[in-house]
């Protein structure tokens, strides 16, 4: 696990867009796994500054988000399909079937969580997945306690979590208490990780996710058993490491 300390989230995102540019010049046809969250939208912006540069292409591309509310129409403006198409999707040339969300509507969940893991596997798998974190140390929905040989499924949110997440809705009444998750065992099969972290509020989650014991309690401590892992973290997410 390579873990890199930045100034702030300004260059965290510069950090992390540079690492998915690289990806996609290097390889024009990468899978790419994507993150929704505050966390994400500034190194969507710098993708996208990089795209109005005519530096980046990505019609060959294909991405495959981590995780959707459970039945949040898609253009419901906190659905994490609004969120990609409004913050990302929707300014560069990726081509529309080329885009992958988990099914949050789907009328057998079961069945369409499974052609999704089966499509990732299919492409060759993801090249370069971000990561975001949840204060609780959850990775995409995966919550603590998370079984780490899960695959894409159906989970049930924290109270912790649907709390945090309140912010983006009208009331706490209106957060979906479902989604439909890419697993950790999914997660890990990807061939290199990027986890952004920025805020004091994600300190302690970083600081068990790196120094703790790997337990599925801190969903994201089971990131030290991958073998290409890097972790971007602002100083104030990084303030309890080395202490
Ligand atoms: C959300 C998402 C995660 C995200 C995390 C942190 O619930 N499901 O994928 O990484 O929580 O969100 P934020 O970046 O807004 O702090």
């Amino acid at each position: 696990m390579k873990i890199v300390i930045v100034e702030n989230y300004e260059e965290m995102s510069k950090r992390a867009a540079v690492i998915f540019a690289s990806q996609i010049v290097l390889k024009p046809d990468s899978v790419l796994g994507l993150a929704t969250g505050s966390t994400t939208i500034g190194m969507y912006k710098e993708l996208i500054n990089i795209y109005g540069r005519d530096a980046l292409d990505f019609s060959k591309v294909s991405t495959f988000n981590l995780d959707e509310y459970y039945k949040l129409d898609e253009d419901n403006e906190q659905s994490y399909n609004y969120f990609m198409n409004e913050n990302f999707f929707n300014h560069v040339n990726i081509k529309r079937d080329n885009i992958n969300m988990p099914n949050g509507k789907s009328e057998d969940t079961v069945r369409d969580c499974a052609r999704y893991d089966k499509k990732i596997v299919d492409l060759g798998g993801i090249d370069l997945q971000v990561l975001g974190i949840g204060a609780n140390g959850h990775i995409g929905f995966n919550e603590p306690n998370t079984n780490f040989e899960a695959e894409t499924r159906l989970v049930e949110l924290e109270k912790q979590t649907i709390k945090a997440n309140s912010r983006f809705f009208n009331s706490i009444g209106e957060v979906p208490t479902k989604a439909v998750s890419m697993g950790i065992k999914t997660i890990m099969q990807s061939k290199k990780i990027i986890l952004l972290a920025s805020g004091i509020e994600k300190a302690d989650a970083i600081e068990k996710a790196v120094n703790g014991k790997i337990t599925p309690e801190l969903p994201a401590s089971i990131l030290n058993l991958h073998k290409d892992v890097i972790i971007i973290v602002d100083r104030d997410a990084a303030s309890l490491l080395n202490k």
